[in-house]
């Protein structure tokens, strides 16, 4: 059975695009100017910023050390918790005065948030300052919504609903230069009941092999070492494509590029974590040992609640699977506390989960109220009290679970993928062993993208310390 439900965007409105760009730069409106971009939420988003900077690099705009010093100032917005939004809120209302210093200035807002109606109507109506408000659907767009607002006064506004489109062909400029992001699918079929990212992002949507490939391969070729390919539930990669196209067959495929030597992924959902995947990450070479597959709550209860559709026995299980077969597999996972009606029974059972699989890491989140979302409507909303109790008890559990696992590793030899100098450091490297934890290291700059091997002889609970005891050759 063959389907496709995904439509790439046509090449001639690409074409229109990026004749927008070449307007831009050749009026000058582009030329010379700044623009910084502050983004919000996850790699999705962080991916899309990487878009919007490669479209101002080729209209001529080169990055602002800050927001003062620049001509565009674009907002790229998470709502997947309520804090999110409020961060977005108070940095606009911080912009008031720099708007008012320099009239000229654009102030651009896009990405998740804009997706919800209500926001639209809020910015509209209190920040007044913002020139160009557009969403998730039509960022490859871009350049021309840019040129309108820069030739007329008052705000623009452009948000689409999803229409199951998938744009190639833009530019793209990298935060990083050996490991890069890589988008393999869009949106969210899940609806999982507490999360606003299916309304905000639409419906599923998987570029071809032949696309990921591709770009996998530019990637190669520019010097980037490690890709992590991107989906909010990967595992369902190629569904909308037809044609018996998997996730794990893409893998195969993006195991094959030269030069590439590390391959992640991100994120599963363990509902369809298929047997053909355990597999994969087992079998290819470039697939590094680490599954990031979130549980959510450890209480069968409220996965039922949560619209997970598998249970705390059905997880433990596949955990079980995963390990038998990969013993070596760093896992993490995310966790929200205080979902609508989680007793402390429950909460019990998410602790016990973690004492049971082990996890290297864990996100946690206390639950967020979404307005549009099934949980948002259920009366029993645990309270700020309880919620932030259960959060500390689960910090304290899986810190020590996290540094138990990490102290096993002193006196270990482990390959380290170098990605540059760590922070306010001049001398101290930092990098990523394959089970994605982070390596300090004393090391030179010729190490810079370049695999290394480092005897761990210092456990911190987030960060390992080392020495270089090899440069590890490659063999691109
Ligand atoms: N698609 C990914 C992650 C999406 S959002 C997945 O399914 O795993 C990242 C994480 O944010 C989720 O895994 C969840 O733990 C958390 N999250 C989502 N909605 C939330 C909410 N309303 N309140 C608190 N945390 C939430
Ligand atoms: Fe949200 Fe669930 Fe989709 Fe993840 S799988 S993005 S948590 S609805
Ligand atoms: Fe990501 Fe936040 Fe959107 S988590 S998909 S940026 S709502």
């Amino acid at each position: 059975m063959s389907k496709r439900e995904t439509v790439t965007v046509p090449q001639e409105e690409i074409a229109k695009q990026r004749e927008y760009i070449h307007l831009l730069k050749e009026s000058g409106l582009g030329k010379i100017k700044r623009y910084s971009i502050s983004t919000f939420g996850c790699q999705m988003n962080e991916n899309d910023s990487e878009r919007l900077a490669g479209m101002l690099c080729d209209m001529g705009y080169s990055e602002a050390q800050n927001e003062s010093e620049s001509d565009l100032i674009i907002y790229n917005t998470c709502c997947v918790r309520e804090n999110a939004e409020l961060k977005v809120y108070g940095h606009l209302g911080a912009l008031k005065h720099l708007k008012r210093n320099n009239p000229e200035l654009l102030i651009a807002v896009c990405g998740c948030m804009m997706q919800q109606q209500e926001v639209v109507d809020h910015i509209k109506k209190k920040y007044r300052h913002v020139d160009l408000i557009f969403g998730t659907h039509n960022l490859y767009k871009f350049p021309e919504l840019l040129y309108n607002a820069s030739v007329t006064n008052g705000m623009i506004v452009d948000i689409w609903e999803s229409v199951g489109l998938v744009a190639e062909g833009m530019p793209i400029a990298r935060k990083f230069g050996v490991k890069a992001l890589v988008t393999a699918m869009y949106g969210c079929n899940n609806f999982c009941s507490y999360c606003i990212v299916p309304y905000v992002r639409g419906r599923e949507r998987s570029r071809s092999v032949e696309d990921i490939v591709g770009e996998v391969t530019a990637l190669a070729e520019n010097g980037y070492k490690e890709v992590m390919l991107l989906g909010q539930n990967v595992n369902s990669y190629g569904l909308d494509l037809g044609g018996g196209l998997t996730f794990a067959k893409l893998l195969k495929e993006v195991n094959k590029v030269k030069g590439i030597e590390r391959i992640r992924f991100m994120t599963s959902h363990p509902k369809d974590l298929s047997d053909e995947l355990i597999e994969a990450l087992m079998d290819l070479d470039k697939v590094c040992e680490h599954l990031h597959l979130p549980i959510q709550s450890g209480s069968t209860k409220v996965l039922q609640e949560m619209n997970r559709k598998y249970t705390k026995e059905q997880y433990l299980s596949l955990i079980d699977k995963i390990k038998s077969k990969n013993p070596d597999i760093s896992l993490t996972t995310d966790i929200i506390v205080g979902f609508p009606g989680e007793s402390d029974a429950d909460f019990q059972d998410t602790l016990d989960v973690l004492e049971k699989v082990r996890f290297d890491s864990a996100f946690t989140f206390l639950y967020s109220k979404r307005t549009g979302t099934p949980a948002a409507k259920r009366e029993e909303q645990v309270s700020e009290e309880v919620k932030k109790e259960r959060f500390e008890k689960l910090l304290e559990v899986q810190n020590r679970i996290s540094k138990e696992i990490n102290d096993q590793l002193l006196g270990s030899e482990l390959e380290v993928l170098v990605e540059g100098l760590s922070k306010n450091s001049m001398e101290t490297y930092t990098g990523r062993t394959r089970t994605n934890k982070i390596v300090n290291f004393k090391g030179t700059g010729d190490m810079v993208g370049r695999l290394v091997r480092v005897r761990i002889d210092r456990i911190q609970t987030w960060s390992l310390e080392g020495v270089v005891i090899e440069q590890v050759p490659y063999y691109a």
